[in-house]
């Protein structure tokens, strides 16, 4: 089988899904799968070999060209973070050419990733999550109003970003305009959130040899302010699984992380966070794909689990097959 695994993508995060993508290629079996390394970069697409060398993909059908021979996928793996990997235009395109992919479907992806409408969907199904403002580009802003539905401090968010691109936390109304314009840099919408004091959690479904499946619960410890930029990828935190929170905390994220699965129909790799509130968890978002280094939490979680990123990477290929 010809395995294209795509990697980069059009946002901020696409250095980050360059790591996760070679490390998918570096951990899938070479002797089971036929693997081609897929650059997608606004300027060009292309399939990039060992020596570095670029062959430009055909974005009629996805196929690539090697020695005047034609090469079609019989599967994507996604390891693009941010548009257009995690927001349902990769998955929506290769639906239409019938290229099976690892992530979810274009639905949940454009969903998921945008975490007003994903918050307000599962909110009926005892997920909870912060109180929160929402600003389209061009809405006025007004501070007093933010300010008397979130509180401070709140945190002003990119409602369509990951790895906390375009985010700050806001102590006072002085600063809110700034981090608000901040924001706009990453995304169009922006959301305000209450700040939520508690432990952070993180939690994995996969599916795995057919099955919803919980991953071990990792708890985050940051020496920042909050798990930012800096803490996620320049080791100013700590991520510890499995989290040293109670059996019943365990328990009811566990659960809640796994309703949400279920009922958005999810497939494919899924990590959601949640602060813990004393007992009562409050979700955050879900990102559908996860960074996949070997640092990254999913991975850890896996290792706890008895999955090794080869079995992770490896299933995930067979269930998009399936
Ligand atoms: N958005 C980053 C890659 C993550 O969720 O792991
Ligand atoms: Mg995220």
């Amino acid at each position: 089988k010809n395995i294209a695994i795509i990697m980069g993508g059009y946002s901020s995060e696409y250095k980050i899904s360059l790591n996760s993508g070679n490390v998918v290629y570096n951990y899938l079996d070479p002797t089971k799968f036929n693997l081609f390394r897929i650059h997608v970069f606004k300027e060009k697409w292309a399939y990039v070999d060992e020596n570095n060398m670029e062959t430009p993909v055909n974005k009629n059908d996805f196929s690539i060209e090697i020695d005047g021979k034609k090469i079609i996928f019989d599967c994507v793996f996604n390891a693009i973070h941010g548009t257009p990997g995690e927001d349902g235009l990769m998955q929506a395109y290769l639906e239409l050419l019938n290229i099976p992919q690892t992530s979810c479907n274009y639905y949940q992806a454009a969903l998921t990733f945008n975490k007003r409408d994903l918050l307000s969907v599962l909110k009926p199904y005892g997920i909870r999550s912060a109180a929160s403002y929402y600003l389209n580009w061009g809405d006025a802003i007004d501070e007093d109003k933010i300010i008397d539905t979130v509180g401070l401090p709140c945190f002003v968010k990119a409602n369509k970003a990951g790895s906390s691109f375009g985010i700050s936390k806001v102590y006072e109304k002085e600063k809110l305009r700034a981090a608000i314009e901040d924001a706009y840099k990453e995304d169009d919408e922006i959301i305000i959130e209450a700040f939520l004091d508690g432990t952070e959690v993180s939690v994995g479904v996969i599916k795995y040899d057919g099955k919803t499946t919980v991953l071990p619960v990792t708890e985050i410890v940051t020496e920042n302010d909050f798990f930012d930029y800096e803490a996620k990828y320049e080791g100013k935190s700590q991520e510890i699984t499995p989290a040293r929170i109670s059996d019943t905390q365990k328990n009811k994220v566990s659960e809640l992380a796994k309703k949400a699965y279920d009922v958005l129909k999810m497939k494919g790799f899924s990590r959601s966070e949640f602060i813990f509130v004393n007992d009562e968890p409050f979700m955050l978002e879900m990102n559908t794909t996860p960074g996949l280094t070997t640092e990254s939490i999913l991975p850890q979680q896996a290792k706890e689990a008895g999955i090794s990123l080869s079995q992770l990477f490896e299933s995930a290929v067979q269930e998009a097959l399936n």
